[in-house]
Parts: C-alpha cells; structure tokens; sequence
C-alpha cells in the first residue's frame, strides 16, 4: 500500500506566468478500485505545458478557463508502487497491472480508440486534470501504458504527446508503415526541430519517407540531417520557403506536412503541398490568428486547389499509442531525442528554457526522482 506517511512533493502553476511557477507539498494519494499509485521519474515539457503557466492554452471550448492552482504537465514515465484493491471482475478490459511495472502516462486518459470526443477533452492531464509534474500521482489503470524496457526513463517520457501526434499526423488513417515509404516513396514536410517535428523526423525515416525539414538555425539543420532528414531549409533565411519545398520535390510538393507553425506558415504550407497531399493540423506556434490585414483566397479554394485534405490532429488514442507506434519505435530502436534534462527543483528552469532560450532541439525533460 501507499507509504501515507510520506509527502507528495510537486511544482504548481495558476496560470499566471512562468516566473510564478511554485514547489509545494500535498499528502500522499491511495488508489482505488483500478487505480494504481506511480513514483513518477521523468517528466517531458510540450508546448502546451508553457502555455498552461501562461494562462494562454484557451482555445477548447470544453476546457474550463478557471486558474486554480494546478500541477502541470502530462508526459511521465514511473514505476507503480501501489495497486489499488482488486480490480472488478467485469472490468476485463482495464490493465492489470502489479508493483514494479514502468509505465508511461496517456494525455487524454479516457481517449482508448477511435475518434477523440468533447467528453475527452476534459481528461487531459496537466490541465483540466490534475498533471505529472510531481513525486506520486493516482493514475486510473487504463491511463498508463507500458514502458518499452530498451527506453531510459527520460526518453520513454518523451513519447505520450510528442511522438504520438507525430505518428497519429503520418499515418492518419492507420495504415502501417511498411518500411518503405509506401508504394511510392512519400515526402514530409516538417516545420521546426521541436518535439513533434524531431518526433516526426524520426519516425518518418524509420518508415522510409523522404523529409524536408525547416527550422531558423543553420545548426539546428545540421543536428536534424545527422538525424536522418534528406533536406534542410531554414525559414529565417529563405523567407518564402514553399518554393524551395516545391524545388527539392520537383514541382510536386510535400504528400504529408506536418502544420506546427498555425498563422504564418498554413497558407505557404497550401502552397507546397503536393495535389492529394494532407496537411495534418497540429499547432500554432507562430500564432493563433491570422493578421487581420490580410487578404487572400478562401480556405475553401485553397484546398480545393491541389486537391488537399486538412487533417486536425488531437494526439492520438491509447491503442494506437500501445499497440502500433510502441512496437514500431522497439523494432526500429528509436530513441527519442532529448536535447536536456533539469533536475526536480530546476522544474521552473526547465519551463523557461524551453519557451524562451530558442535553444530547444526535441525535447526538454525534468528528471522527477
Ligand atoms: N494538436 C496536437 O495534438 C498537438 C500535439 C503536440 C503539439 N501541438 C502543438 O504543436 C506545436 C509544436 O509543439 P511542440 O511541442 O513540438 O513545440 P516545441 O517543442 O516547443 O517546438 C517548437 C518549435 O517550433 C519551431 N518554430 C517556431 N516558430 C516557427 C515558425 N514560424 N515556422 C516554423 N517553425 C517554427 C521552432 O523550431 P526551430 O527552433 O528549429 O526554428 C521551435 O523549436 C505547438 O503549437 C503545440 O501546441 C499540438
């Protein structure tokens, strides 16, 4: 059972600014019925973590804009040291999972298969629900999934949103790679080298896809093309970088473009994708609202145009995560990249440096215990 006697140690934030991040203390959980209690180890940043401190991650409708204070994050790998009392017996289709096990946590821990619903949205960890950037935490048995053993710690917990909307963005309708690239050799555009670009990169070359990749450092694009990436592109430089796509895939466009930089860059990313090709919809790093001074063809056009399929993405199911991506990162032996790891107390640091130093390659972890 749960040592009751201990403290939960954890960093909380109220959505008022990194800075005001703060360390406290709250007494140590039990598990219930189909619960476990994990030792959390590593903890991976997203970039919704930093806009969770921020008071900016307001654009779901069905997530509450109440700043209470709330432990962030949602990425972790732990070991279970507590199992709640005896799972139900109808209950056949929840994990059964005993003292010792690593696991890895689920961003949305109701989301199993299939389509992603409103009800969901409110099962988010690190906001609405309480997150991982703590010593212990209750997880139900079917928010976790089990840890690879060939992973460290660190890396494993780089994997639940990063990784997955990466895997969810390339193979949206669930076709499995093959290794080699399809029936034709397809070409991915991925924008930045952040988590879910790195992610990509890495699952992509595994797959046997061609990738295009941008980013604003000359060194970063070095760093991504030892990783595997056939091409580089930095969008600081080469201001209209869809051209330079369209160059490098001889006039035919990107198949698969993963849209992580939202306002300025979807419309250019319109204009480079090949006839037929997705756009998959993940972020908005470059903003969440176009400039209000612009004027330009209609989305509707635009799509139609070469033919293009907008994909949203909202990470990716439990059964996909454990049953498709896992088992093709152990058979490839990818190894997620992680660019630094701050220790527990540096938690604020950690969120710092990922959103401001413009340093961060792949992904930023806190090492918990
Ligand atoms: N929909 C989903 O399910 C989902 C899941 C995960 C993430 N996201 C969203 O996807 C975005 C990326 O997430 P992340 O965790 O990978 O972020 P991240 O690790 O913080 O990486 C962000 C990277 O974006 C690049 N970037 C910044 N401005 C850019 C621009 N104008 N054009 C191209 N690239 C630019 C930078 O790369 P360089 O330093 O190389 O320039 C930066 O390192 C965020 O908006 C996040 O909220 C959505």
């Amino acid at each position: 059972m749960a040592d009751t006697t201990k403290q939960v140690q954890q960093w909380t934030t109220r959505g008022d600014g990194l800075d005001n991040l703060s360390r406290s203390s709250a007494p140590m959980p039990t598990p219930g019925k189909n619960e476990v209690l994990v030792e959390i180890k590593a903890v991976s940043l997203n970039y919704r973590d930093t806009e969770v401190a921020m008071g900016l991650y307001n654009h779901h409708k069905s997530i509450s804009k109440e700043e209470k204070p709330l432990v962030p994050c949602s990425d972790m790998c732990g070991v279970i040291v507590a199992v709640g009392p005896p799972q139900d017996d109808d209950d056949s289709s929840s994990p059964k999972w005993q003292k010792g096990d690593r696991v890895i946590s689920t961003f949305i821990q109701s989301h199993l298969s299939g389509q992603i619903t409103a009800a969901d949205m409110a099962q988010g960890l690190g906001k609405p629900l309480e997150g991982v950037l703590q010593t212990y935490r209750v997880f139900p048995a079917q928010g976790l999934v089990k840890c690879p053993d060939y992973l460290t710690d660190e890396e494993a917990s780089c994997l639940p949103i990063a990784a997955l909307t990466a895997w969810m963005s390339l193979f949206p309708n669930g076709d499995a790679p093959d290794g080699e690239g399809g029936k034709k050799k397809k070409t991915v555009l991925l924008q930045g080298t952040g988590g879910v670009s790195i992610a990509a990169l890495q699952i992509a070359k595994a797959a046997g896809y061609k990738v295009i990749i941008t980013s604003s450092s000359d060194d970063k694009l070095k760093r991504a093309k030892e990783l595997g990436a056939d091409y580089g592109v930095n969008y600081r430089t080469e201001k209209e970088w869809q051209d330079k796509v369209m160059e490098l895939t001889d006039n035919q466009g990107a198949d698969i473009i993963l849209e992580v930089g939202g306002a300025e860059t979807l419309y250019k990313s319109l204009d480079c994708v090949a006839f037929g090709g997705t756009i998959a919809c993940i972020g908005y790093v470059s903003g969440k609202e176009d400039a209000e001074t612009q004027t330009r063809m209609n989305m509707n056009l635009l799509v139609l145009r070469r033919n293009v399929t907008l994909k949203g993405i909202l990470v990716g199911p439990r059964d996909v995560f454990e049953g498709q991506m896992l088992p093709f990162y152990e058979k490839n032996g990818i190894r997620p990249v992680v660019d630094r790891v701050f220790g527990f107390e540096e938690g604020k640091d950690a969120f710092q440096w990922m959103f401001g130093s413009g340093k961060l390659f792949g992904k930023v972890v806190v090492r918990v215990s």
